[in-house]
């Protein structure tokens, strides 16, 4: 048996025991597992993304995985584990935290995401498991998994920033969605994507990074040759507090609503403060070329551009002369 085959041995021993400390844990119920409820997370739901919990103790995974014969290079190898001072000193990366499994294709643990539950703002927020020999942070989609049936169904594949928007997502219907977990989007995620779909929405959270992110996300899109919507939020919503707020049905229909395609958003998103601002308008064109500039199919191009024109009402000719200008600056 392979080194990598005993990562994900050791990557699904640590699934099943912090899914465990969650639901019979004393300090994994009354933490980790009300910390859910609170936010208001079905049984269903966290069985089905097999959440847990790991404990506030320095090294209770790695006695535990210890007892069931796991060595010390097989859980630091899968990055549950960080050795020190010569292996003097072993202790479990995750503590306290409530633990999403990343999977891969297949449904196999190749990664953790852990949030703390505390308000200590000094501390990260998501701890996340390191590049090992079986995860690769860059070919990975949260959610993936769960989706993937549902994503090649609807012929669209909704994409978000965070763990819990694909969760509570799902528990709204709407199960053909993934996350890109904060980091930008590569060209891997995409192809990834476009094993089951050419068609994806991003719904990126309503604010200046979200915003941010966005663009650089529809442009990469583009340039897989995909075809890309978005759907913006409200300032300081995402799609998990905006479920919240209004609701699965509301938020079924804000999607319906305010899906567009990627030169209104961007025009909607950089126009947003002043609608008629001639600089705004200048910096909005640029970036809308910019992504049209990434499609590969000539006839595609031509067709945005044209929509382009339309939507920032500048002359189709003044586009195309700034859009060889970008070809150009390719070169
Ligand atoms: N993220 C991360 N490390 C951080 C912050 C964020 O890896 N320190 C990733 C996580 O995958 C997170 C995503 O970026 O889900 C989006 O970040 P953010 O919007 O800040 O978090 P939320 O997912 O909205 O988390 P929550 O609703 O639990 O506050
Ligand atoms: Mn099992
Ligand atoms: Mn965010
Ligand atoms: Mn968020
Ligand atoms: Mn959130």
């Amino acid at each position: 048996i392979s080194f990598r085959e005993r990562l994900h041995s050791v990557m699904h021993y640590a699934k099943e025991l912090f899914a465990q400390q969650l639901w019979e844990n004393k300090e994994g119920r009354a933490i980790g597992y009300s910390y859910l409820r609170e936010r208001g997370l079905t049984d269903e739901i966290i069985k089905t993304f097999e959440l847990g919990y790991s404990l506030d103790k320095w090294e209770a995974f790695y006695n535990s995985a210890k007892k069931v014969d796991f060595t010390t290079p097989e859980m630091e190898g899968a990055g549950l584990v960080i050795v020190k001072e010569d292996g003097k000193k072993i202790f479990d990366r995750f503590r306290a935290r409530v633990m999403f499994p990343v999977h891969d294709l297949s449904g196999k643990v190749i990664a953790f995401g852990a949030r703390t539950l505390s308000n200590n703002k000094k501390e990260a927020k998501y701890l996340n498991s390191p590049e090992t020999e079986i995860y690769h942070k860059s070919r990975v989609l949260y959610g993936i998994y769960q989706a993937k049936d549902r994503i090649r169904k609807e012929d669209n594949c909704y994409l978000v920033e965070g763990y819990t928007d694909v969760i509570s997502m799902h528990m709204a219907g709407v199960e053909n969605v993934v996350a890109s977990s904060g980091t930008s989007l590569t060209e891997d995620q995409i192809r990834l994507i476009k094993r089951f779909t050419n068609n994806i929405t991003v719904l990126y959270d309503g604010d200046a990074a979200g915003v941010k992110a966005s663009l650089r996300g529809i442009s990469m899109i583009l340039a897989g040759g995909l075809d890309v919507q978005a759907v913006a939020f409200p300032e300081g919503e995402d799609p998990d507090s905006y479920i919240r707020k209004i609701g699965p049905n509301a938020f079924g229909e804000y999607l319906k609503d305010h899906q567009t395609d990627f030169i209104s958003f961007i025009t909607e998103v950089l126009l947003a403060d002043v609608g008629d601002d001639p600089l705004k308008k200048t910096k909005a064109a640029r970036e809308i070329l910019e992504a049209v500039a990434q499609i590969p199919d000539a006839i595609k191009r031509d067709v945005y551009l044209k929509a382009s024109a339309q939507k920032l009402g500048i002359a189709e000719e003044a586009l195309q002369q700034e859009l060889q200008g970008i070809f150009e600056e390719q070169q």
